[in-house]
């Protein structure tokens, strides 16, 4: 079958480098891909902002199923443009990406469907935002309500900061539109927990979970980015937590989106904190994570077509995903700058040398390829991945490997994992 995956990152690197594994595969497209995708996959060419470039781009390659990686091409309805054209397509529909797309919604839906979840407070103006910071305590986390690529959130230490962030938001300044509304949220404290599942609307089965490096440095300092590293491992959730949590937040989801008419399908990416009251919702994301995604896939052992194929034809069962104890770590290497203002085209040096590795394989993330050369073109550049039986293995597998990359101002935080490691 011909397959197209959407999206141009690390984690569509990942999604191709699995997909192509399958026998099933007899052809990839990726859209519109980076340099090392272009290895793997034919890349086309799309605006992931149009609807009408993305819908061009399907109505002549005439895939057997599209993937879609990002979230901003679900917001726009994708999904349901291409559903209605009667194309196969993996991922959930506008209304369900809202669980996304709007933080108020994720935040109010949870509420009515009793699913824990930190306090909080919507407001749409500074007159609002002022008495409602008189409800929490300090440090309050302050939040666009849309979409911000990891830019939209800020943990501030005192009232005053809070109400200066969230000044900042309403006026456009920070985050566009998408901060024309904030959500105020009581700060939680735990260790947090990617934990996806897949979802064919009814059914859910979950994948392994991962933890995130949200940080831009190393010990958790610094401004949040898109994520700088991440690992999985067959202990960070035991069966009885893993159970616990597809029976009190995957479960309860996929029923609340079901019962309100915007029925979920695809992966939904429950960000949770692990508290000293139990595991509470932080925020949901509507796809695959990025980087998670790529850690996750290296330990997926049976074919990722059946299972995606079972989420759009509504027969998502147990047994959808088959996966090997290693333990895996991506870690990400950045531009010089990110997540502030970067400068693109520098020239990499090294990627045949770490992908020699056994056990080691480097997802491109922001690359463009020329003459055989690789270039940086984006914040994260690299998500340099490995596989081993133990953790510490993976983790000094994936550290040789970036040793002998290089790039002009190339930064990476040097403890992704660490924590886990000295449990
Ligand atoms: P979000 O985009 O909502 O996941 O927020 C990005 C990051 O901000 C999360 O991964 C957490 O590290 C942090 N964060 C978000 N909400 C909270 C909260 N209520 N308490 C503590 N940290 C939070
Ligand atoms: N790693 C967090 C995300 O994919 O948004």
């Amino acid at each position: 079958m011909k397959i197209l995956v959407l999206g141009g990152g690390g984690r569509e690197h990942a999604l191709v480098w699995k997909l192509r594994q399958s026998p099933r595969v007899s052809h990839l497209y990726c859209a519109p891909g980076n340099g090392g995708i272009a290895d793997e996959a034919e890349c086309l060419a799309v605006d992931l902002k149009s609807l009408e470039s993305l819908t061009a781009l399907a109505a002549r390659v005439k895939p057997d199923l599209t993937v879609v990686g990002p979230e901003l091409p679900l917001t726009l309805g994708v999904v349901d443009e291409f559903t209605r054209r009667g194309w196969p397509v993996f991922g959930p529909t506008k209304a369900a990406a809202q669980l996304e797309s709007s933080k108020s919604f994720a935040k109010e839906f949870l509420q009515r469907h009793h699913i824990p979840t930190a306090h909080y407070a919507i407001c749409d103006s500074m007159e609002q935002v002022r008495p409602a910071l008189g409800h929490f305590h300090t440090p309050v986390v302050v939040k666009a309500d849309g979409l911000a690529a990891g830019k939209g959130v800020v943990i501030a230490k005192s009232k005053e900061e809070a109400a200066g962030v969230a000044a900042e938001m309403l006026s456009g300044r920070m985050v566009g539109e998408s901060g024309a509304r904030v959500v105020l949220e009581e700060c939680l404290k735990g260790d947090e927990l990617s934990f996806l599942v897949l979802s064919d609307g009814e059914r859910v089965t979950p994948l392994v979970a991962a933890q995130d490096h949200k940080r831009v440095g190393d010990g958790d300092t610094g401004p949040n980015t898109g994520g700088m590293g991440a690992y999985s491992t067959a202990d960070i959730v035991d069966d009885t937590m893993r159970d616990w949590l597809v029976n009190h937040i995957a479960r309860p989801v996929v029923a609340g989106m079901k019962v309100e008419g915007a029925e979920f399908k695809g992966v939904l990416y429950c960000g949770l904190m692990m508290t000293a009251r139990g595991p509470m919702v932080l925020e949901f994301n509507t796809r695959f994570g990025d980087p998670e995604t790529q850690p996750i896939l290296m330990r997926l052992e049976s074919d990722l077509v059946d299972a995606l194929e079972a989420a759009v034809q509504g027969r998502v069962s147990e047994g959808d995903f088959r996966w090997s104890r290693d333990a895996s770590v991506c870690v990400v290497m950045a531009s010089g700058g990110y997540p502030g203002t970067f400068e693109a085209g520098k020239q990499i040096s090294g990627l045949e040398e770490a992908g020699k590795i056994e056990g080691v394989k480097v997802f491109h993330a922001g690359t463009s390829k020329r003459d055989r050369a690789y270039y940086t073109a984006g914040g994260r550049v690299l998500g340099v991945t490995a596989r081993a039986g133990q953790l510490d293995a993976a983790v000094s597998l994936a550290y040789e490997a970036c040793g002998k990359i290089g790039f002009h101002g190339m930064h990476y935080r040097r403890d992704i994992a660490a924590r886990a490691l000295t449990k």
